[in-house]
């Protein structure tokens, strides 16, 4: 067996980890940083005490982790979740109950919460639960206060509603922070949730890429058996195509990557609009909105069209930003044929971009057209070698397509990529 053989078969055993997802050399920069915490020279050594220690086991697996996340991440999930949640707290039901496993350093179930509180639910109709294997991300979690790096993208009204800056950084509202149970817990743990109600709701996205085909399988089983029967499970864009070869649906929501229970025949309707005293909002939560309303932005994205129409021969080009963003604008609202045909026209018109390209293979990706979303994403990366998200993307479409060597080596690449 080679030397790094057993650790990588320890850390799959107990984690789930498929080593290639992070590449051999970050496993040799972990085992190097224990040894050296540990005073220890030899590998065997270290082998020896992993044995017999399961705190230095849960020291290694925090060496290997990868903690990446911020809030409102595909902020399309938390949109179309306050759209489907089920109306029984409002008729003096149990709370919605929600699980965030992985939450990481807690941007995931405090976006949730924030999601939630915004669609104007009351703090007593729903519960989080947010479980991580890392303690030390949990410490960040419960600490609640965040730099710069957990607030990306444009969307960030709701900082201004819910933080306040101190010399620490974004200090989180105590509104928010209570609706959040912190757990550290490992998803393989076999008393993991034991006697738990069932979830309503279950986000598990960007873990499920860290795991090989078997191990997959092995955690969406488990994630299913703690989900209610009606409940959605929203995974990560990478992980949407893996979903499929589960008894599972996806809704009818691009872009938002969730999935009920059950095969495509029995989907259920989306909810009806809630009656008129109903507290939930069937408009996305304010903190998800850009500064204007949606029909506003409706009328300029139909002004753009009509103008980039009008336009092809004498005005100048329009900015590419204004453009890429009203293309944005109609993938979320579900417009996907006419956010990729804006896509290509804009490309025609101001020349190969990796933003478009990447917006139209997300977009084909939603509308389960493989191998445009694939042709796109290789554009994105022909472009920009280093863009982390298309790598990823493409190496989830790769895997599905069974080009696992090919997959890996785009894992190891956003690895790499991500470090540095
Ligand atoms: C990339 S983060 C994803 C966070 C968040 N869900 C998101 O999408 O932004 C992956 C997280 O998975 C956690 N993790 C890895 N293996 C795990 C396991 N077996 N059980 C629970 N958490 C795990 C890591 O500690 C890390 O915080």
């Amino acid at each position: 067996m080679m030397p790094l053989e057993k650790f990588e078969i320890l850390l799959k055993r107990t984690m789930g980890l498929d080593i290639q997802s992070i590449g051999r050399p970050m496993l040799e920069r972990a085992l190097q940083e224990r040894c050296g915490s540990c005073g220890i020279d030899e590998l065997d050594a270290y082998w020896l005490l992993l044995q017999v220690s399961e705190r230095e086991q849960l020291q290694l697996i925090e060496s290997v982790i990868v903690p990446e996340t911020w809030f409102f991440r595909n902020r399309e999930a938390f949109i179309e979740m306050t759209h489907l949640l089920p109306q029984r707290p409002l008729s003096g039901g149990q709370p919605l109950r929600i699980l965030s496993l992985p939450c990481s350093t807690g941007e995931e179930p405090y976006s949730i919460a924030m999601a939630l509180l915004d669609a104007g639910l009351s703090p007593r109709h729903f519960r989080i639960d947010a479980i991580d294997i890392s303690q030390r991300s949990l410490d960040i979690a419960r600490q609640a206060v965040y730099g710069k790096n957990s607030f990306r993208g444009d969307f960030l009204t709701f900082r201004y509603k819910y933080f306040a800056l101190n010399e620490q950084g974004y200090a989180l509202s105590e509104t928010v922070r209570q609706q959040v149970y912190f757990m550290q817990s490992n998803l393989f743990a076999a008393d993991l949730l034991a006697g738990q109600v069932p979830y309503d709701i279950i986000f598990c996205r960007n873990l499920l890429i860290y795991f090989d085909r078997a191990i997959q399988h092995q955690a969406v089983t488990i994630l299913l058996q703690r989900l209610a029967p009606e409940g959605l499970l929203f995974v990560g864009p990478a992980e949407s195509a893996l979903m499929t070869q589960h008894a599972l649906t996806q809704v009818k929501a691009p872009m938002s990557f969730a999935f009920r229970q059950g095969a495509p025949a029995q989907e259920l309707a989306k909810p009806a609009a809630p009656p008129a005293t109903a507290v939930f909002t069937r408009q996305p939560p304010m903190s998800l909105l850009r500064p204007r309303s949606r029909p506003a932005a409706e009328r300029i994205i139909q002004e753009k069209q009509e103008k980039i129409k009008a336009s092809a021969d004498t005005a100048p080009a329009l900015l590419p930003q204004t453009t890429l963003a009203t293309a944005q604008l109609l993938a979320d609202q579900g417009k996907l044929s006419e956010a990729a045909n804006l896509c290509e026209q804009l490309i025609q018109r101001h020349g190969a971009s990796a933003a478009l390209y990447y917006l139209m293979g997300v977009v084909h990706d939603a509308a389960d057209r493989k191998q445009a979303a694939t042709d796109c994403y290789r554009k994105v990366l022909y472009l920009e070698p280093a863009h982390a998200e298309a790598m990823t993307h493409l190496a989830a479409l790769l895997q599905v397509q069974g080009d696992f060597a090919g997959a890996r080596l785009l894992q190891q690449r956003v690895r790499r990529s991500t470090e540095s």
